[in-house]
């Protein structure tokens, strides 16, 4: 079973004007079932675009875009994805606690189940005291800590996160990639992470794609092959052997 399907995408903005841009050119990219891919790259390589393509949230100039075996039109209607996204997005006259609910209540799911699951994620991100705050009241990292409750709160068979840890410090960033783990290892979640850490990609995934400056191209895949994702791992000879490798592909000097 295939998560995601990318073929022969072109992004082009501003098609035809003096600001055309074009952001992705001929892009492949297929996520398989309960795998974990991360996009790196350059800023402005089209990163955020790649997944603003695979959410519905844009629609391709040239090419194709299926999740789950469906048009990414019909996913997004069907909410087949949770979405955590660069900036945090939350609804600020919505409470901490009302913003996780928000996929649950569209799900039609009850009171006490919605308020169940929102306390479970809160708890995750570590929130759980601040479930009646507002977001105007959080800082930026606990904002975006909040959109990552609220995009886990379904338990969605497709995560697509962008930078969703940018804005945390390294002890908090580095248990959230443990939870995160654990969470798509428990619910076979299929993930597309954008990073620009490359021993986060590494640590996360089972693959790293590595894309070049505009227009945005795939220019490398790394395999990630780690005997476990513990604390021990990330000191280990393998783990920086890996990030090596990437780095090397970024640099476009394998
Ligand atoms: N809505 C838009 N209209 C016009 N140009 C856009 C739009 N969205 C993105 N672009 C352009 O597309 C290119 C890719 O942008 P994108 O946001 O995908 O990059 P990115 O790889 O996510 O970068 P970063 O790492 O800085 O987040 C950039 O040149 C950007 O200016
Ligand atoms: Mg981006």
């Amino acid at each position: 079973m295939t998560a995601v399907s990318v073929s022969g995408v072109t992004q082009v903005f501003n098609r035809g004007r003096p600001d055309e841009v074009t952001a992705l050119s001929d892009v492949d990219l297929t996520v398989a079932a309960g795998e974990f891919v991360s996009l790196i790259g350059p800023s402005g390589c089209g990163k955020s675009t790649l997944l603003r393509l695979i959410a519905d949230l844009l629609a391709p100039t040239t090419g194709t875009v299926e999740v789950s075996g469906k048009p990414a039109r019909q996913a997004r209607l069907e909410q087949a994805y949770g979405i955590a996204f660069q900036q945090a997005g939350l609804f600020e006259w919505r409470t901490v606690q009302r913003n996780v609910e928000l996929p649950l209540e569209l799900r039609g799911q009850s009171k006490a189940e919605r308020r169940e699951r929102a306390a479970e994620m809160l708890e995750l991100v570590g929130l759980a005291d601040f479930a009646g705050h507002y977001p105007a009241q959080l800082s930026g990292g606990m904002q975006q800590r909040v959109a990552i409750a609220r995009a886990l709160a379904v338990h969605p068979p497709l995560l697509l996160m962008d930078e969703p840890f940018g804005a945390l410090d390294e002890m908090t960033r580095e248990r959230l990639q443990t939870e995160l783990l654990a969470i798509c290892a428990q619910t076979g979640t299929s993930t597309v992470f954008v990073t620009h850490s490359i021993p986060e990609a590494v640590f996360l995934s089972d693959r790293v794609v590595v894309m070049s400056p505009r227009p945005g191209r795939i220019t490398g895949t790394v395999g990630i092959d780690l005997p476990a994702r513990d604390e021990a791992v990330r000191q280990s000879p393998d783990f920086f052997s890996h990030v090596t490798l990437v780095r090397k592909t970024l640099r476009g000097t394998p």
